[in-house]
C-alpha cells in the first residue's frame, strides 16, 4: 500500500513537470514564422525532439524532486542507505529504449535531410556572391544583378553560393536552412519560399568587423509581381546617366557597406566630397583623389591606404568591375558634394 502511494505520488510529479516542459518547448513559441517548404520537415523534427526532451525532463526531474522531498534523511539518522548492486532487466531496459529512440531519430533525420534537398528541375537559379560585408545576387536567366533578393513565392530557388574573400554563411531564419559560402567552392542551397513578405538575409559566420551588418533584404512576392520586377530591371538595367549607372555598380558590389555616401565614417573613407580631396596616406605622403587614384584603389586596393583606415578592402579585377564601370563610378562620386 505504501509502495503504491509513492508510485502514484511520483507519477503525479512526472506528469506535472512533463506537461510544463511540453508547453514551454512548443516550436510555435520558440521558432520564427515558417516561410519555406524546407522548414516544414525541419520544424516537425524539432517539435518531436522537443517533446521527447519534455518527457525525459519530466521523468528525471520528477523522480528527483519527489525523492528529495519524501525520502530525505531523517534528523539524527546517520546510517548508510541500503546497498544496491546491479539489476540486469532494468539495465537492459534503460539501454534498449534510448538506443531505439536515437536510432529512430537518426533515420527520421536522414529522411528529413533528403526532403530539404529535394531537387526541382524547374528551379530558378540565383547566384549569390558573399563578400566583406555585403551580398550580391545574380539571376543568370535574366542577366540581372541586384543587391536585393527578390523571389517568386512557391517556386524552388537554387542558390549557388560563392565568396570572394572569407567564409560567410547564407541564412534567412524564417527558411530554417543555412549554408556556408566558401571562397573557391560553389555551394548549393535549395529553398522554396512558401510565404510572401519581407525577410532579412543575415550572415551567420563571423567574418570580420562588419559581420553583424552583413544583411540584405529578401522580398518574396507573387509570380506576377516577380515578372513585373524582372521587366522593370531589364528596361532599367542600362541607365542613360553615367552617374546613375555608377551608383548601381557601387550598390551591387557592396561598396557602400564600407564607404558611406553621406559623410558617415565607416570602415573606409566616405565617398562624399571624395573627388578632388587631399588625403594623407599611411606613409605620410599626400595625394589628390582623381581618376587614376580611384581606378588604382579598385584594382590594387591596399597599395595606397588613407591614413587611419584598415587596409581590408578586396581588390576588384576587370572581370568584376570593368574600366567603363569605374568611369561611371567616378562620375557618381563627383556628384556627391
Ligand atoms: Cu559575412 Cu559574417
Amino acid at each position: 500500500m505504501r509502495y503504491f502511494k509513492h508510485a502514484f505520488g511520483a507519477a503525479m510529479f512526472i506528469v506535472a513537470l512533463t506537461a510544463l516542459a511540453w508547453f514551454i518547448l512548443d516550436t510555435r513559441f520558440l521558432l520564427p514564422v515558417q516561410a519555406a517548404e524546407q522548414a516544414k520537415p525541419i520544424d516537425w523534427l524539432f517539435n518531436l525532439q522537443f517533446k521527447l526532451m519534455a518527457v525525459m525532463f519530466g521523468l528525471i526531474a520528477g523522480l528527483m524532486l519527489y525523492s528529495v522531498i519524501f525520502f530525505r534523511r531523517k534528523r539524527g539518522d546517520t546510517s548508510d542507505g541500503p546497498h544496491i548492486t546491479g539489476n540486469t532487466p532494468l539495465e537492459i531496459i534503460w539501454t534498449a529504449i534510448p538506443l531505439a529512440i536515437v536510432t529512430g531519430l537518426a533515420l527520421i533525420g536522414a529522411q528529413n535531410l533528403s526532403e530539404t534537398q529535394r531537387i526541382d528541375p524547374r528551379a530558378l537559379e540565383v547566384k549569390v556572391t558573399a563578400m566583406q560585408w555585403a551580398w550580391k545576387f545574380e539571376y543568370p536567366a535574366y542577366e540581372i544583378v541586384s543587391d536585393q533578393l527578390i523571389l517568386p513565392a512557391n517556386q524552388q530557388i537554387v542558390f549557388k553560393l560563392n565568396s570572394i574573400d572569407v567564409i560567410h554563411s547564407f541564412w534567412v531564419p524564417e527558411w530554417r536552412v543555412k549554408q556556408d559560402a566558401v571562397p573557391g567552392i560553389e555551394q548549393i542551397l535549395r529553398v522554396t519560399p512558401s510565404q510572401a513578405g519581407e525577410f532579412k538575409l543575415v550572415c551567420a559566420e563571423i567574418c570580420g568587423a562588419q559581420h553583424a551588418n552583413m544583411v540584405a533584404t529578401v522580398k518574396v512576392v507573387s509570380e506576377d509581381e516577380f515578372k513585373g520586377w524582372v521587366a522593370q530591371q531589364l528596361t532599367g538595367a542600362v541607365a542613360e546617366d553615367p552617374a546613375v549607372r555608377g551608383e548601381q555598380v557601387l550598390r551591387v558590389n557592396g561598396c557602400i557597406a564600407c564607404h558611406s555616401i553621406d559623410g558617415t565614417r565607416l570602415v573606409g573613407p566616405t565617398f562624399q566630397g571624395a573627388y578632388g580631396r587631399q588625403e594623407t596616406l599611411e606613409d605620410g605622403s599626400t595625394i589628390t583623389v582623381d581618376d587614376a587614384y580611384i581606378l588604382e584603389s579598385i584594382r590594387q586596393s591596399t597599395k595606397k591606404i588613407v591614413q587611419g583606415y584598415p587596409g581590408v578592402m578586396p581588390s576588384y579585377g576587370e572581370d568584376v568591375i570593368s574600366d567603363s564601370q569605374v568611369a561611371d563610378i567616378i562620375e557618381y562620386i563627383k556628384t556627391l558634394k
